[in-house]
């Protein structure tokens, strides 16, 4: 699942986060096969309308947008178990047009099945995985027909710090010819309660969701948490605009992470495990501006939850 140099990488992130003043574990770090698998049972979870309501949007609109812009082929980062994607590549069979699909994901084993499933499903399309965190430079191992929409879907640019999404963007922006696209999936900002019970489902598959990123850290690195002594906690900060994510040490404990060190909690302190950052339009055309991309679609549902975008790379000036 992780190799030895992952794990490596894992271990250096563990301990850099967790010597912060605010500890910290990366969200990338949630999806092994188990977290990827809490993470599909959210999206079902009646209080997570992203998923939900992205996939309503890409039905209502990639048939025309796919159209226009003569998609041949679709990079997805990100794409987990590509269910979303039918809806792009639908479209893509159906114009004419689509002849290559090439999921980036960080879960080996959620891309193999995805292949495997996928190419069965779409016989007219050649299907190229590549295993990648999309924090660090994408490799794309074929030659890649023009136009093609690189997509970052499912609200996923908003784990990262303003700095990383620009840098992530504008990564994408440099990769992108004159005729491809960027397709993002962005969460809107909106009454604090709605976003809040996103991430506080009453079934409580958030919770564990979020725990689940203790037991990667026993299993990969072996790390001695206790998952159960710590409690999950999401919160809403209005001014900042995102949901934070935490998770809460119920006691005075240390926790021993081999290779990496020892480290303390009080009672009460926590690690943040993952910010989601809620955009408006404007909000949106900043980043697109910092990175060199330009908006040229931008479509949302009619409760103003989730938009979907598009945008061209422009000439650095
Ligand atoms: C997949 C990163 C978009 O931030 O909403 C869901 C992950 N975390 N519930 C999000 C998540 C808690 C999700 N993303």
């Amino acid at each position: 699942m992780y190799d030895a140099a992952a794990r490596e990488r894992m271990r250096e992130d563990v301990r850099s986060g967790l010597s912060r003043p605010q500890k910290e574990i990366p969200p990338v770090y949630f999806y092994d096969e188990r977290g990827s698998e809490l993470f599909e049972e959210i999206t079902r979870q009646p209080e997570y309308y992203l998923t939900e309501t992205e996939r309503r949007l890409l039905r209502r609109h990639m048939p025309a947008w796919t159209r226009e812009i003569g998609t041949r082929a679709l990079v997805e980062l990100g794409a987990g178990n590509a269910d979303k994607t039918r809806v792009i590549l639908d479209a893509m069979v159906e114009s004419g047009t689509g002849e290559l699909y090439v999921p980036v994901d960080v879960s080996a084993d959620f891309l193999e099945a995805t292949v495997a499933r996928l190419a069965g499903e779409y016989p007219t399309l050649a299907v190229r995985a590549a295993v990648a965190d999309m924090t660090r430079p994408v490799e794309i191992r074929v030659p890649l027909p023009e136009p093609a929409i690189f997509a970052l879907l499912g609200s996923t640019l908003g784990n990262f710090e303003e700095h990383a999404a620009v840098e992530l963007l504008s990564r994408v922006a440099r990769k992108m010819r004159p005729g491809d696209r960027l397709l993002l999936g962005v969460d809107l900002r909106k009454e604090a309660a709605r976003i809040q019970a996103a991430y506080n489902d009453a079934a409580g598959v958030t919770a564990l969701f979020n725990r689940n990123v203790l037991r990667v850290m026993n299993r990969e690195l072996g790390a001695d948490f206790a998952p159960d002594s710590f409690v999950h906690h999401a919160f809403y900060d209005p001014t900042e605009g995102r949901i934070e994510m935490h998770l809460v040490s119920d006691r005075a404990q240390t926790v021993h992470v081999p290779g990496a060190g020892s480290f303390s909690f009080e009672k009460g302190e926590t690690i943040r495990t993952e910010i989601s950052a809620k955009y408006d339009r404007a909000g949106v055309e900043g980043l697109f501006s910092t990175a060199d991309l330009s908006l040229s679609r931008w479509a949302e549902d009619e409760d103003g939850l989730y938009a979907i975008v598009l945008a061209i790379s422009r000439e650095p000036g």
